[in-house]
Formats: C-alpha cells, sequence, structure tokens
C-alpha cells in the first residue's frame, strides 16, 4: 500500500471506531486474520496472511464501493444472499415469510483463551430485517497455525425458514494469479494432484457420494498465489473441510479479479427447514497458510491433527500384517493361526483379520452374502473369535478386525429381518453396489445397531484392540423410510450426523481401541471422521509405484503416522505390476508401516530382509511417525526420480528416502538438497534397509547439516524401480 493509500485507509478506521466499530483479530504464531466488525453494517475481511503487528492501518483497501449504497462487496466475510450481492453467497435462506433476501450485519463478538495454545472469537451477525442470526466460531491454535471456523444458524421467525446453504467459511484474497491444487481420483487411484490456474468465473470441487466422499476428490485444497505452489517459497493457503458428508468447495474468480473461496456442506438437494429456536451448526473449515510454501502447510497440518484431530496422534502406531490380499474370503483357522505365527515371526506387532470372518446363514465367502451379521462363522472360525485373538498374544502380537458395519447384504439376515432399514428412494428398485446396500444412519435404530455391532465385536474378546472400519459403497438413490415425506432433504446431514454420533458413543466407551478409518480404500481421508480414527487406509492400491502418488497428495494434509501402508506380493493384485521387495518396503516405510500378504510365499532372503525391515522401521518410526515430513522431490514432476524426507523435531536425527522409478542413465547420479536439519549440527549417515550392504561412498560418513542442505549428496539411485534409505543421527 502507498502512503496515502494507507493514511486513508487509517483515516477510515478512525471513523469507523468514532462510529461503534471493532477491528477482530484472530491470530497464531505467524497468521493474522484481521476483520472489521462495525454495528449495522457487513462484516468485512481486511487480512488473511503472514502475521502482522500493526492492523491498525487496515481500511477497505480491497473493496468495490457500490455506487448507490456505499456498501462494499468485495470482502464480507460472511456474504448472504440479498442487498447487492450478486455473486455466490455463503449463505442462501428463504425466511417464514418466503422473502428470498438475507442481509446480515454485525451485532457483537467476543473471545476466550481456550487454554495456552487456543483462543475462540465468535461473531455474531444479525439479519437488518429478521429474527435470524449467524454466529462464526474461530478457533486458532497458537503454535500450529491453523485457524478452524464453523458457522450455527438460529432465528425466531414466526414459520420455518429454509436454509438452502450454508458455508462454513468464506475467504477473499487477491493477488494477480491464483493456483489451486486439488485432488482428484478413484478407487484404487485415490488423490491424484492436479493443480490449475484459476480463471474468471467459478471452479466447483465437490462431491456427492454422500457418505464417502473422498475418493473421487478431496476437500482438502492448495491455493497458491501469484505462482504455482512451491515446497519452500511463496504465499499458500490451505483448507480442509472437516465432513465425511457432501462437500462443495467453489473458487470464484470475480470481475475485480479477487478470489472467493466457498467451503461447505454441499446444498445439493439438502434445503433444511429450521423452525424457530432450532439451530444448525456446519462443520469446521480447517484453513492454514503458509508464506515458505507447500512445505510449512504440511507441518502446520501435520502438528495440529496429531494434537488435537486425530486419535492418539502421540502415540506410536503398531506394524501390522493384515490378511485381506494374502487370504481374501478364503481361510480357516488353519491358515489364520500360520500368518499370525508367520507374522510374530517377522516382527508384526498387530495382526489384523479382515474381511471373511461372519456370517453364518448366509455365510461371508464372497462380497456377495452375510454383511449385516455379525456373528462369528462357525465353519470357519470353529473356536471363535477369542481363540484368534488369545493366539495372537500368545504370539506377542496385538490382534484387530475387519467390520463394515453400515452396510448390508441382500442375502442375509438382516436385510430379511429390517427391510426398512435399507436407503431407498421411495418405490424404486434398489441399486446394489459391491453386491450391496446403506443402512440409515439418520435413524436412531440403526445408530444403536451400528454401535451395538461394535460393541459386540469387542465383546468377543478382550484382546481386540484394534477394529477397520470399512465402507464399501457411497449413497446414491437417496431417501429414508424414517424421515418423513417433507424431511427426505434432511438425509445427507443427518446420515453423516448419525455416523458421527456412533462415533462419539464408540470413543466414549472405548477410548483406548485403535481405529482404522476405511472406505474401499481412501473414500473417506477426511478430518471430520479423522478425529475419530487412529489411522486411514489411504487406497485399496498397494502398488508401491502408485502409492508414491497417493501417499505424497495424502500426506500434504494428514499424517504420515495415520497413513497405513503395506506392503504386498508381487506381481501387484491391482496393477499386475512386479517391483522389487526393497522398493515395496521402502515405500511402505514412509507411512504406518504394515504387511499385506501371505507370508509363506515369501522366500529365503527376502524372509530376512522383510524380517530386518520390520526391525529397522522399529527403530526409525519415532521420526517417521512423530517428526516433521519434508518434500524433497515429487513424484508428479515426472522426472521418474522422487524423495522425501523425515526429522524428528529435535533436528537430531533424519530419514531419507529417495527412489528413481524409471531407468536413468548410468552416468547420472541423483542429486538432492535436504532440508530441515540444523545447520551447524553434524550427522553420520548410514544406509539402510539394503538388501546386501552399502556401497554408497558416503556411507558411514560425517556431514554438516549446513553441507547436507546447501551442497545435499548425489545418490546412486537411477535404475528402474531402485531406491535408497538414509538414516542421519547427530553427532
Ligand atoms: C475394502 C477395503 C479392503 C478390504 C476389503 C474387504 O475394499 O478397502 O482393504 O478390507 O474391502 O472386503
Amino acid at each position: 500500500m502507498n502512503k496515502s493509500k494507507i493514511m486513508a485507509a487509517a483515516a477510515m478506521a478512525l471513523t469507523a471506531t468514532a462510529l461503534n466499530a471493532a477491528q477482530i483479530k484472530i491470530e497464531t504464531d505467524d497468521i493474522s486474520l484481521v476483520l472489521d466488525g462495525e454495528t449495522g453494517k457487513y462484516l468485512n475481511l481486511c487480512y488473511f496472511g503472514e502475521k502482522i503487528a500493526n492492523t491498525a492501518e487496515f481500511g477497505y483497501a480491497w473493496h468495490i464501493t457500490q455506487p448507490d449504497t456505499n456498501d462494499q462487496y468485495g470482502t464480507q466475510l460472511y456474504p448472504a444472499y440479498g442487498g447487492r450481492f450478486f455473486l455466490n453467497p455463503a449463505l442462501k435462506l428463504t425466511h417464514a415469510d418466503g422473502v428470498l433476501t438475507t442481509e446480515l450485519v454485525y451485532k457483537s463478538h467476543e473471545s476466550r483463551q481456550v487454554d495456552a495454545n487456543r483462543t475462540e472469537t465468535v461473531v455474531h451477525l444479525q439479519d437488518k430485517l429478521y429474527d435470524a442470526s449467524i454466529d462464526l466460531r474461530f478457533t486458532a491454535y497458537k503454535a500450529e497455525n491453523v485457524i478452524t471456523q464453523s458457522v450455527a444458524f438460529s432465528h425466531n421467525e414466526s414459520g420455518n425458514v429454509t436454509v438452502e446453504n450454508i458455508a462454513s467459511s468464506y475467504i477473499t484474497l487477491k493477488a494477480s494469479d491464483y493456483y489451486l491444487t486439488h485432488f482428484h481420483g478413484t478407487w484404487a487411484n485415490e488423490m491424484q494432484l492436479s493443480e490449475e490456474r484459476l480463471t474468471p468465473g467459478v471452479k466447483v470441487v465437490e462431491s456427492k457420494k454422500g457418505m464417502r466422499t473422498a475418493q473421487s476428490d478431496n476437500s482438502a485444497f492448495l491455493l497458491s498465489l501469484d505462482a504455482p505452489a512451491q515446497e519452500y517459497s511463496g504465499e499458500v493457503y490451505a483448507g480442509a473441510l472437516a465432513w465425511t458428508g457432501n462437500y462443495k468447495m467453489q473458487f470464484e474468480v470475480d470481475e475485480a479479479g479477487l478470489l472467493h473461496i466457498i467451503g461447505g456442506i454441499n446444498p445439493f438437494a439438502s434445503s433444511i427447514s429450521l423452525a424457530a429456536g432450532e439451530q444448525f451448526v456446519t462443520p469446521d473449515m480447517v484453513l492454514t497458510y503458509s508464506n515458505q510454501g507447500c512445505s510449512q502447510i504440511t507441518h502446520n497440518l501435520h502438528d495440529w491433527a496429531r494434537k488435537y484431530n486425530l486419535a492418539h496422534g502421540d502415540l506410536l502406531r503398531p506394524v501390522v500384517l493384515n490378511s485381506w490380499e494374502g487370504a481374501y474370503f478364503s481361510f480357516d483357522e488353519k491358515v489364520i493361526t500360520d500368518m499370525i505365527d508367520d507374522a510374530a515371526a517377522f516382527g508384526v506387532e498387530m495382526f489384523v483379520l479382515d474381511d471373511g470372518w461372519f456370517g453364518n446363514k448366509f455365510p461371508r465367502n464372497g462380497d456377495n452374502a452375510g454383511l449385516g451379521d455379525w456373528q462369528v462363522n462357525k465353519k470357519k472360525l470353529p473356536h471363535g473369535i477369542g481363540y484368534l485373538a488369545d493366539y495372537a498374544v500368545s504370539k506377542g502380537m496385538k490382534f484387530g478386525i475387519w467390520i463394515e458395519p453400515e452396510m448390508v447384504n441382500p442375502d442375509s439376515e438382516l436385510a430379511h429381518k429390517h427391510p426398512e432399514w435399507i436407503v431407498q428412494s421411495g418405490k424404486r428398485d434398489l441399486l446394489p453396489m459391491r453386491n450391496q446396500h446403506l443402512l440409515d444412519l439418520t435413524n436412531p435404530e440403526v445408530q444403536d445397531f451400528v454401535f451395538e455391532t461394535f460393541d459386540n465385536v469387542l465383546k468377543m474378546s478382550p484382546n481386540i484392540s484394534y477394529i477397520k472400519w470399512d465402507a464399501n459403497r457411497h449413497a446414491d438413490n437417496v431417501g429414508s423410510t424414517y424421515l418423513g415425506d417433507d424431511q427426505q432433504n434432511r438425509f445427507w446431514n443427518d446420515y453423516i450426523r448419525g455416523l458421527y454420533s456412533v462415533y462419539e458413543r464408540i470413543r466414549a466407551k472405548y477410548p483406548d481401541v485403535l481405529i482404522q478409518l476405511c472406505s474401499s480404500g481412501g473414500g473417506r481421508v477426511d478430518f471430520g471422521a479423522l478425529k475419530y480414527h487412529d489411522e486411514f487406509w489411504a487406497s485399496d492400491n498397494t502398488n508401491a509405484l502408485n502409492r508414491l502418488y497417493i501417499q505424497y497428495s495424502t500426506n500434504l494434509f494428514f499424517p504420515a503416522m495415520a497413513t497405513a501402508s503395506h506392503v504386498s506380493t508381487s506381481p501387484n493384485h491391482q496393477t499386475g505390476m512386479m517391483l522389487p521387495l526393497k522398493f515395496r518396503f521402502d515405500v511402505a516405510m514412509m507411512g504406518r508401516l504394515g504387511m499385506e500378504l501371505q507370508p509363506r510365499q515369501l522366500e529365503g532372503d527376502e524372509k530376512t530382509f522383510a524380517s530386518n525391515a520390520v526391525k529397522l522401521y522399529k527403530q526409525l518410526r519415532p521420526v517417521i511417525q512423530l517428526g516433521d515430513l519434508y518434500r524433497l522431490d515429487s513424484p508428479y514432476d515426472e522426472d521418474g526420480y522422487c524423495s522425501d524426507m523425515y526429522v524428528s523435531k529435535d533436528r537430531s536425527e533424519a530419514v531419507v528416502f529417495a527412489f528413481s522409478t524409471v531407468y536413468h542413465n548410468r552416468t547420472q547420479s541423483y542429486d538432492i538438497k535436504l532440508h530441515g536439519l540444523d545447520p551447524a549440527k553434524h550427522y553420520m549417515l548410514t544406509e539402510v534397509n539394503t538388501t546386501s550392504g552399502s556401497s554408497y561412498p558416503g556411507n558411514g560418513k560425517v556431514y554438516s547439516g549446513e553441507f547436507l542442505m546447501k551442497a545435499g549428496l548425489s545418490l546412486p539411485v537411477g535404475g528402474a524401480y531402485t531406491s535408497m534409505v538414509l538414516h542421519l543421527v547427530e553427532q
């Protein structure tokens, strides 16, 4: 801002003070969000970005003044449809008397210190004419530089008000260019990064899949100002909606070149009729900002999630062997106890029995029967689950089990007993997906059933300490026999709120159980569901090459410690691709390591390699799971290389992973500069997870942090599907 603009802004700010105005500051260690509230006027966003000390100078620099009314449309913090506002609004109501417009103005605000790290600010907005109000609730997480925002609507009108659209947040930015990174995908290919320059108009990223909405696109996004997002420089904003249901993220570049980011529940077929005194609360939008590129965004969100939005985010995760790809539905007791024996020999700490263990009248021997009948299949497992759990414990391991409690196969006792529990659209034919239907979680009886399913499974043995909660179809052709004819639009919202209330009950009763969030892979990777879980299954695609891409994008937002990442067999079952065991382990070790194969298929040297790798991972995992992730080189840049590293919080230890995914010239080395180390410290470098020792000249040498970060390393990684892991320890 030039000097005259600053003075003009200061003068306006002063005028505003005289008119009963308040400047509202929502701040973390490094971020400021500054709002201008003036009684009876629109609430304006002055600034959202790098922390700024002197906020007195903020005026109306971004505003476009409407000639007739002197109102500004450009930077309303939470614009409703009404007045002169003509862009996509944050809020659209139809009032009890049928009036379509709403004009929200600032009323008051208050702040409270939740604890030393968190400040909560609530800003009250009021319609100019109607007894209808909005509360904007911000929580600022000081050290993590995260701000969450949610919105509550209530009214006291003489009849019901229809809420047609209610966003969780509306952020306006101004720059010469905007680059949006979002993450599209599909089953077995989730979180594919796509970056694009926004042009005038509206770019929409959304899901209408109802209850597993992260598979085709994720609500998490990056928004870089002026240039494509970089890792260690540039201004980047990130947002992610903490919601497992339909979402809609809109990126609207208006006629003045401002960008408006509107994020929240998808209004599609979801208008809610709200009686006087009722309240509607949106999910949280999780926001962060960095002036040092995406790397800082990741640190902010990982730290925040580990502390506030992930179960047991401070505890190390066990190494898992999951039975799915090793046994599918074809097992009996002996197959499982053999797997447990082998897993124990590899040093695995948790055995998870996947799908196929239940159903008697309709045995679960394939995906076409049994879902809903959560009794152990007596033919396959005559001694029950307790026997297997005890067996695992007797081998020094823990035991976990798979459930999919929101679903039912038509061939099940449950479907015959409670056809009315199935999500259905009036008299239309039911449309099975993976041979199954969705249970209607808007119905409290179904909520009880889902809770009891979890509860009863855990009651099968005190030695069950892990649940994999799956959800293998989405909601379509929706409708509920529980909701009234005029309430069907509530389905989408009430389903997710029903799901969350079950999660709440489960966590109240079972705070210590490890729960994996799975939905045909990564269908539910969102902060709304993650809060109740310890980890997620990022994809059913276990092929290490594809995982490099999926995990890279997923870990931009969601912590590596929560990313279940399993070594599977070769050729890979999803892609048919053959990859070296070392490459598969090196990729899986970048998250929460597990195995998902029939251990007996590993031979001689492979067995030794696998058990050494598990042992090594246990040594490295405090750094990988609890440290900071630095991306050194993206797989998406398509140079056939990629590399990540993890650094302990005290900078005393680091683990570097480097991969070559194509054949490079024999003379070419892979040059990488490390990040996040202490330049003044010295680190002993050891190549680990080798098949036959290290021939790397740097192995066993001591380097300064400065050298490693400025000069970097030249790694002999260049053959197709070769990889290297380096362990750095402060001397
Ligand atoms: C889904 C999951 C898999 C496995 C199967 C079992 O596809 O993502 O990991 O549990 O269901 O049917």
